[in-house]
């Protein structure tokens, strides 16, 4: 994939622009646990499914399909991801991050990402939402690692500010208006399929976290290296901590989520409505 990542990028955005009558969306929003159901708010235009697209990896894991949506929330233009690419599926670096950077090339403005995640923190409860503050990497694999294609961003990119200030002002501000109860952390990001060992829950909490998942940040990094801003929205799905015996499972990670789900999808769609562009 390396030498001709460009070209692949290229190629991907070149057709999804001929299929969408070019319909530069202003807003790339990828749909996690939790989420999934905000597709329903979009005025839909669009939809293409990953296998159509060239270069596009194809989704596997249950519960999340494989196609972009594009159309309207609140009178504004997105693409919506409804299914992601996760590294524990056997996915490359570089495979979990094409979407991001062919979104990018469509011309999106702010990245919106969401997930499920465990919480460590002990002032959580399942299915609290928390606004990502910022992250830890902890993936065995960086998304940049190898040749910088300088068209796409600088070799070194700083990361001081990964999710942005004036977008979780904004989203604060949000929930805050609606009664809708915020938590706020650091998202740890780690390969999974399993869940953690509470010694690993606990791990997270002493290295800084307050969640952690198995996604979102290689999608982090590569929207930052292009200079996108993002907001990132975690359900916290289960409780883990070194004194609790986890016996958390995927179906309950789904029912946590949805639980949260039309509280966050009420958020997102007013943030969409009052971000300036
Ligand atoms: N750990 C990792 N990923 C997750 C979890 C968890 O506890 N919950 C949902 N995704």
């Amino acid at each position: 994939m390396e030498e001709n990542l460009l070209v692949k990028i290229n190629k991907s955005s070149n057709y999804l622009k001929k299929v969408t009558n070019d319909f530069a969306p202003e807003i790339g929003i990828i749909l996690g646990s939790g989420l999934g159901s905000l597709a329903d708010d979009i005025d839909q235009v669009y939809s293409v499914d990953y296998s159509e697209i060239p270069y596009f990896p194809v989704s596997t894991v249950e519960g999340h399909d494989g196609r972009l949506i594009f159309g309207y929330i609140s009178g504004k233009r997105v693409v919506a991801m409804k299914g992601r690419f996760h590294f524990y599926e056997g996915y490359s670096m570089k495979e979990v991050t094409f979407p991001v950077r062919v979104m990018k090339f469509l011309g999106i403005k702010v990245l919106i990402v969401s997930n499920a995640s465990g919480g460590v923190n002990p002032d959580f409860r399942v299915s609290d939402i928390m606004l990502i503050r910022d992250h830890i990497n902890f993936f065995p694999e960086h998304p940049l690692r190898g040749k910088n294609f300088e068209e796409l961003g600088p070799r070194f990119p700083e990361m001081s500010e990964a999710y942005s200030q004036q977008l979780r002002d904004l989203f604060k501000q949000i929930a805050n208006e609606e009664g809708i109860s915020l938590q706020e952390g650091v998202y740890v990001g780690m390969q999974g399929p399993t869940f953690e060992t509470p010694a690993e829950y606990g791990m997270v909490r002493v290295l800084g976290g307050d969640a952690v998942g198995m996604s979102t940040v290689p999608e982090v990094i590569v929207a930052r290296h292009m200079g996108l801003p993002v907001l990132g929205l975690s359900v916290v799905t289960d409780l883990g901590g070194p004194d609790i015996k986890v016996t958390v499972s995927h179906e309950e990670v789904l029912e946590a989520a949805s639980k949260a789900e039309p509280h966050l999808r009420k958020l997102v769609v007013k943030f969409i409505e009052r971000i300036q562009l």
